[in-house]
């Protein structure tokens, strides 16, 4: 068991580019971290090198359409380090695409990642909050969950709807000391959208400077600087922050 006073998240899609600057930066911060994502060997391998530099992290490598990793995940890391403090529900999936070019699969993988497991994780992980006096739970929505963005029908509408789940929660389990909430960012320099490029025959790094000049900022976000919010947001600093969806677009709105 981890030392008592060390505070533990659970983060998904931690080998991401959001999750894995937010687990460097708890790491930093002297959280002890469940490191969840699909791989085996990429959550090992960033369990070792969190070690390696002094940290405390340990794997819960899984698939979170599968729904008994989803429902087992908040008991098997309280058993192992006794306590929770921060659940990010921060894995998404993102499938482009008009409702016409949306499969079934499409519709169901997306479902799964970006609603039924957070759904699973939070439903869990309340009752071990409670006993413990309190929590903070942060929803990786999209600005695209508030607006709509184009041709990604089942992206933004499982965005939608972590965004609306994280507004009934934020209401409903405040009064148990169990603050959530929700950051919306747009367009963020990481796997997901440099992948999207690819996946379109466009150059990552052209498609990336021809987006900067679309932000007031004059650059899309960097993956720290949604970390930065989401652990502001589960830190003591924003103890009155609850039920609120958090925009983080460089002055960039979806309408
Ligand atoms: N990158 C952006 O522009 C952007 C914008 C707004 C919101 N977001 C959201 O931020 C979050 C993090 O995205 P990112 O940009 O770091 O993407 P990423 O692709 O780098 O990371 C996503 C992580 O989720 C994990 N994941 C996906 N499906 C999984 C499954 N079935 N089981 C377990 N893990 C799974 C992946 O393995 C990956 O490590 C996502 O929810 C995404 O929708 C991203």
């Amino acid at each position: 068991m981890t030392s008592p006073e060390k505070k533990v998240a659970i983060v998904t899609g931690a080998c991401g580019g959001i999750g894995r600057a937010l687990v460097k930066k708890y790491a930093a911060q002297g959280l002890a971290l469940a490191i969840a994502d699909q791989s085996q060997s990429a959550t090992e391998s960033l369990v070792s090198e969190i070690n390696q530099q002094g940290g405390e992290a340990r794997s819960f490598a899984g698939d979170l359409t599968d729904r008994a990793y989803c429902d087992n995940l908040p008991m098997q890391v309280f058993n192992q380090f006794g306590r929770i403090d921060i659940l990010v529900n921060n894995a998404g999936l993102i499938r482009r695409g008009k409702i016409t070019d949306t499969s079934d699969e499409d519709f169901s993988s997306s479902m799964a990642v970006n609603v039924e497991a957070p759904f699973r994780l939070v439903r869990a992980a309340i009752p071990i909050m409670e006993k413990a006096g309190g929590g903070s739970i942060v929803n990786t929505s999209s600005c695209w969950g508030i607006n709509p963005g184009p041709d990604h029908l089942i992206y933004c509408t499982t965005k939608a709807a972590l965004a609306a789940m994280t507004k009934c929660l934020g209401r409903d389990h405040a009064h148990q000391k169990i603050r959530i909430n929700a950051v919306c960012p747009n367009e963020v320099n990481t796997p997901m959208l440099r992948t999207g490029f690819k996946i379109r025959g466009l150059d990552p790094e052209d498609a990336i400077n021809k987006l900067n000049q679309s932000v007031p900022l004059g650059r899309i976000a960097e993956a720290e600087e949604i970390a930065d919010v989401i652990a502001f947001l589960t830190s003591d600093e924003a103890s009155y922050i609850c039920g609120s969806l958090v925009e983080i677009n460089g002055g960039k709105a979806v309408y």
